[in-house]
């Protein structure tokens, strides 16, 4: 049971942290839920909260899942209904789906999630507007200021059509190397160190209330990614480049080395960001994987700018990594040992 001092950090928290949810205003559902959230968070008789969205709203952050065009599936839908709270497109808002050709925006895929979560009362991450994958064929041939002007508008046409939807944006994804350099990519040899700030900028012009983040794999703890990107994010606070946020991906194995996980979440958002796990996901079975499910849920509830968790799928049945059964949710849909010790992590934080 939470003491009085407890609960109102909890509470100061939850304030904090409470993101923008898909607009318009929320159904009498998800406004039901979360008035239960609220209780529960601040009531000495609180119960354990029976799904992932619902624990986590108890600390005022989203439970959330990336979605792919299976809403159509009975149990994909009911699960992420009743589970989630909070959506992203898979593919369907990548640089290739929403400008297939140079200015032709085709929204139709993000369109339809947007109005699934404004219907069911979650909140949208937005991913991702420049990449050095999944670029329209045009994009890959275009040479300097070309390429600039092409990135500028695609940020402009895109973050502009969802503007005031998107809780947080993916705005630069990939950008760096294991060893810590930039990733030789076009953006990269064609536009020089600059196109990354560039893209913030624009994304900000674009929507100015959602939260911008840098998005990445492999920094799960400290190494020399993780070191470079937290360099760039250090330094774009002190220069006032716009970004509000980092995406930790986490695509992680049973065995994963998790031991500077928290302390390097901790680092990032003692820089005055908010941190996210953004694509979590675990190779493996059973116990294993349930601890890492359990420590990475435990690293982001200990740290108050850790606002909130996505997995890479609602089911083992669609995961890109299908045959390596990484998500709480096994190819029927059944609950894993994952979830239980998410649901509990998640649960024992509020208490
Ligand atoms: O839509 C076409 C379909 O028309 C075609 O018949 C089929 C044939 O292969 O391909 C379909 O597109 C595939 C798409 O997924 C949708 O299923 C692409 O080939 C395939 O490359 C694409 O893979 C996605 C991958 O990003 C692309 O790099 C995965 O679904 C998606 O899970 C993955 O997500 C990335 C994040 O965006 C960034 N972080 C890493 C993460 C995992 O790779």
């Amino acid at each position: 049971m939470p003491d009085r001092s407890s609960r109102s950090r909890t509470a100061q928290r939850a304030s904090r942290h409470t993101p923008r949810r898909a607009r318009p205003a929320l159904t009498a559902a998800a406004t039901g839920a979360l008035a239960a959230a609220a209780v529960l968070a601040f009531s000495p008789t609180a119960q354990a909260a029976d799904t992932l969205g619902g624990a986590a709203a108890q600390h005022g952050r989203y439970f959330g899942a990336a979605v792919a065009p299976h809403l159509g599936e009975t149990d994909y839908e009911s699960t992420l209904n009743r589970e989630f709270s909070s959506v992203v497109a898979e593919n369907a808002m990548k640089w290739d789906a929403t400008e297939p050709s140079r200015g032709q925006f085709n929204f139709s895929g993000g369109d339809q999630l947007v109005a699934y979560a404004q219907q069911h009362g979650k909140f949208v991450r937005g991913h991702a507007l420049v990449w050095h994958a999944q670029q329209p064929g045009w994009v890959q041939g275009l040479t300097g200021d070309n390429l600039r002007q092409a990135m500028r508008n695609h940020i402009a046409g895109v973050a502009g059509h969802y503007k005031g939807k998107i809780d947080s944006w993916d705005v630069v994804n990939e950008a760096f190397e294991w060893d810590g350099s930039r990733r030789q990519s076009n953006l990269q040899q064609q536009l020089g160190n600059g196109w990354i700030e560039d893209a913030f900028r624009a994304a900000k012009a674009a929507d100015p209330k959602a939260k911008l983040c840098y998005n990445d794999y492999g920094t799960d703890g400290i190494n020399a990614k993780s070191d470079a990107i937290y360099r760039m994010v250090k330094d774009f606070r002190a220069r006032g480049v716009p970004l509000d946020c980092v995406g930790f991906q986490s695509h992680l194995a049973s065995n994963s080395d998790l031991s500077t996980y928290r302390q390097n979440l901790q680092r990032f958002a003692d820089l005055g960001v908010h941190v996210q796990i953004t694509e979590l996901d675990v190779g493996g079975s059973g116990a294993a994987q349930a601890n890492v499910y359990r420590q990475v849920t435990q690293a982001c509830v200990a740290i108050a700018r850790c606002n909130g968790i996505t997995v890479w799928g609602v089911t083992d049945k669609y995961s890109w990594r299908a045959q390596e059964t990484p998500l709480p949710f096994n190819s029927s849909y059944q609950k894993k040992e994952a979830y239980g010790a998410v649901l509990a992590a998640l649960n024992s934080a509020a208490s």
